[in-house]
């Protein structure tokens, strides 16, 4: 599922000594490629600025290009030539993979517009069906879910429901969502669904006492697997958990790989300064792995 695979295994036929593949798994990170990974990031802003800004792309590229799936929020371009050039540059980067998208309506009330997109490797996960929920009374912006079916993981089907929620509302769109919850699953049969993105769902957003009316958030059916006290913001005067994914299904919980959900640090990762991070994004991404299906195990 990795350029690391086939390094792995030609090295192998090369007949390298234990230690010396051990190594070089390690260095190649192939031990966290055998899974599949699912990221929700809010790339703030993500226009044409951006899109032609090279060290930013080469930025989002190599984040982007770790995950399976890649729920995007806050793509700002009526064109729609940032999310093309995004996708170009990914499929340039990452040649063991075919990258494809599907986007949301550009949603928002009044002239602020901006879309949901699924990043996705095709040769790895499909889209089977998808839909826009609620309308723009209830929501700012209405969630995007899609229905993804992949023979890599150990859940053959699952859904992602994708959310951008208002700062101002934040508390309202949580409580909302479980209703949408409710409605994807009838619409297609199906208890697995995970609920992700930039909820605003911390801070100022969500007073404490705004928690107790949240049902979302009391009704034990929902895992939180990202939780209050965790970071996602890339400023260091900022701490907040603003972005969530939180897992309804037992079989989907069950296909999680434990401990696996949390934000990704670039700044760190990719020895970044707090400014340069800050070009990319104010939010890291959140990510969860999904264990592979036994097939995908033999396959690797
Ligand atoms: C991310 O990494 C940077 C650099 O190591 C660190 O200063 C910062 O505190 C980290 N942020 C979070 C939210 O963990």
């Amino acid at each position: 599922m990795d350029m690391n695979m086939q390094t792995f295994i030609h090295l192998g036929i090369l007949g390298m000594t234990h230690t010396a593949i051990l190594l070089l798994l390690l260095a190649g990170g192939l031990l966290t490629a055998s899974t599949f990974k699912i990221c929700a990031f809010n790339i703030r802003s993500f226009g044409r600025a951006k899109a032609s800004n090279r060290k930013v792309m080469g930025t989002l590229v190599q984040i982007l290009s770790r995950c399976d799936i890649s729920a995007v929020q806050e793509v700002r371009d009526a064109r729609g030539s940032a999310i093309r050039i995004l996708l170009r540059e990914l499929n340039r980067h990452d040649s063991s993979h075919h990258y494809r998208h599907l986007e949301s309506k550009r949603l928002g009330r009044g002239s602020y517009k901006e879309q949901m997109v699924f990043v996705y490797r095709k040769d790895i996960v499909s889209v089977i069906d998808w839909c826009q929920l609620g309308d723009s009374e209830a929501f700012v912006r209405a969630p995007f879910a899609a229905r993804f079916r992949s023979s890599y993981t150990a859940i053959l089907e699952f859904v992602l429901l994708l959310h951008h929620a208002s700062p101002r509302e934040a508390a309202h769109e949580l409580d909302l969502l479980f209703e949408v919850c409710m409605e994807l699953m009838q619409k297609w049969k199906t208890e697995n669904v995970m609920v992700l993105g930039d909820l605003n769902a911390a801070g100022a957003y969500v007073p404490a006492s705004a928690w107790a009316g949240i049902r979302l958030r009391n009704n034990p059916a929902f895992h939180w697997l990202i939780s209050d006290a965790v970071d996602t913001t890339v400023s260091h005067r900022t701490c907040c958990a603003y972005d969530r994914i939180i897992v309804h299904g037992e079989e989907l919980l069950a296909a999680v790989v434990p401990g696996s959900a949390k934000p990704f640090n670039f700044t760190e990762v990719l020895r970044l300064t707090e400014e340069e991070a800050l070009e990319v994004s104010d939010h890291y991404p959140v990510e969860v792995n999904l264990q592979l299906s036994p097939k995908a195990q033999r396959e690797l």
